[in-house]
């Protein structure tokens, strides 16, 4: 293809694998960045001659300055959350004008009665618990479905905009009450919105139309995913998941797009494995391996980026991994964080599963295997030298070098970039 492919950035695993860091360093070959589902439980990091930006709606071609970023009709997005972001954006001189940044106005919007109803459903839960960022994305997304929505279109018309406010409330209001909170009123939950809104206009189009025309006109789209695979609702560790489509798919439906206009679909993954929440998780290290798990977390500041809960840490995956190429129809993978395995060694690799007398090469995904099978490891020589000034795959260590390969052959599919530390240039390009 002479032509720059349009490409799908999508988690392998469950979020965090380092997708904004690499949407950031690939946007520089895109005219259009968008984001095409989920909201501000997102958390995005880029590191920028070592100014660190974290992004929860605000797409990662946002540094460009010269690229179109656009948050699809997929996305949920909290409308005071954004106005934040923007704020955050503003204090370092991004201030992004409406030929930079478009909204929806079919993307739906989260308020404050979807966050309080996250909130008084995971205290109500107890140990079953999904452990949810608590940004109201699964009640947003059950109004989306419920056909109860609110709509940025819809806050071009006050009277409609209130009135679906008042019968979303009726209901809402009975789950709170009962949920031992107390009621909302329709003033209360509009007017923070309102306010938003107010700033936010210049920004919102008809997202789809606007995409679609810049393919025709042959600009270059890059589309990054939120969240990962294994948290996709239908596809992923059910019902540990988040509530949108997170798979590469998810990308066509959210803008409507026809599936040709992607060329591309790269999988973002660690070199080991991490899950914020709760849920089936077989590689993690816990039992007598929790004080490498604590390493892990130590080396790679594996802390939430939107939250800043630990993140439980694990060996990488290749069943699951296998699992997410076929998924989303995966062509390459991204291995990032490679250097924070310095040290950690000897490394084991999960390449299998045994599940009541069966092996598995993808990650068995019913209830009772998630909790029940068991991996089956291969163990590597780890190293011990600092490789973030690596730039060719020939300079990092033997070791390191035969543990990608290893990832690559069981994975079946090739590691094209190779990510050994948190700058946008700290890579090895293969
Ligand atoms: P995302 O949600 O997929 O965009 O990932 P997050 O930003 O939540 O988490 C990834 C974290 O790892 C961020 O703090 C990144 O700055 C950092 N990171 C990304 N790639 C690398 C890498 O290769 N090495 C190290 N040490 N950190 C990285
Ligand atoms: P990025 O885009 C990691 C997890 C939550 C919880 C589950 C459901 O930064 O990779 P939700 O609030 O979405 O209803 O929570 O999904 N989760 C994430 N985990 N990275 C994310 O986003 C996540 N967004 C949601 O921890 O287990
Ligand atoms: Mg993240």
């Amino acid at each position: 293809m002479s032509q720059e492919p349009n490409r799908i950035i999508v988690g392998a695993q469950w979020g965090d694998e380092g997708k904004g860091k690499l949407v950031d360093r690939l946007a520089s070959r895109a005219d259009v960045v968008v984001r095409y589902q989920g909201g501000a439980n997102a958390g995005h990091t880029l590191v920028v001659e070592g100014r660190k930006t974290v992004l929860h709606l605000v797409p990662s071609g946002i540094l460009h300055g010269d690229k179109l970023n656009v948050i699809g009709p997929g996305c949920v997005v909290d409308p005071v959350a954004l106005l934040h972001e923007l704020d955050g954006l503003a204090a370092v001189g991004i201030n992004p004008t409406p030929d930079h940044l478009l909204i929806a106005r079919q993307a739906h919007v989260i308020l404050s009665m979807h966050q309080h109803l996250d909130r008084a459903r995971e205290a109500a839960a107890g140990d079953a618990k999904i452990g949810t960022t608590g940004r109201g994305i699964g009640p947003a997304y059950e109004d989306l479905v419920a056909r109860r929505g609110i709509r940025f279109g819809d806050f071009f018309d006050p009277a409609y905009l209130r009135a679906r406010v008042e019968f979303s409330l009726q209901e809402k209001n009975v789950l709170l009450t009962s949920l031992g909170m107390s009621a909302l009123s329709v003033d209360e939950v509009l007017a923070p919105a309102e306010l938003a809104f107010e700033r936010l206009r210049p920004f919102i189009g008809d997202a789809g139309a606007v995409v679609s025309k810049a393919h025709r006109d042959g600009r270059v789209l890059l589309f990054e995913g939120a969240q990962g695979t294994m948290l996709d609702v239908l596809h992923g560790t059910y019902p540990f998941v988040t509530s949108s489509s997170t798979i590469a798919a998810g990308a066509l439906t959210s803008l409507g797009l026809g599936p040709k206009v992607v060329h591309e679909i790269i999988g973002v993954s660690k070199a080991y494995t991490t899950r914020v929440g709760s849920g089936p998780f077989p590689t993690e290290m816990v039992g007598v391996e929790a004080e490498w798990g604590e390493r892990l977390r130590q080396a790679g500041r594996e802390f939430g980026a939107t939250t800043g809960r630990p993140r439980r840490c694990g060996w990488l995956d290749v069943p699951a991994l296998r699992y997410s190429a076929r998924i989303n129809g995966l062509d390459s993978i991204a291995l990032m964080k490679t250097d924070v395995l310095q040290g950690l060694g000897p490394l084991k690799l999960c390449v299998a599963y045994t599940f009541r007398g069966q092996t598995f090469d993808e990650l068995p995904m019913t209830p009772e295997a998630l909790v029940e099978a068991s991996p089956v490891y291969e163990t590597f020589e780890g190293f011990d030298a600092d490789i973030t000034g690596c730039r060719r795959f020939r300079d990092l260590p033997a070791s390191v070098q035969r543990y990608v390969e290893a990832v690559e052959a069981r994975v079946g599919i090739p590691i094209t970039f190779l990510s050994v530390g948190p700058g946008r240039d700290e890579n090895v390009d293969r």
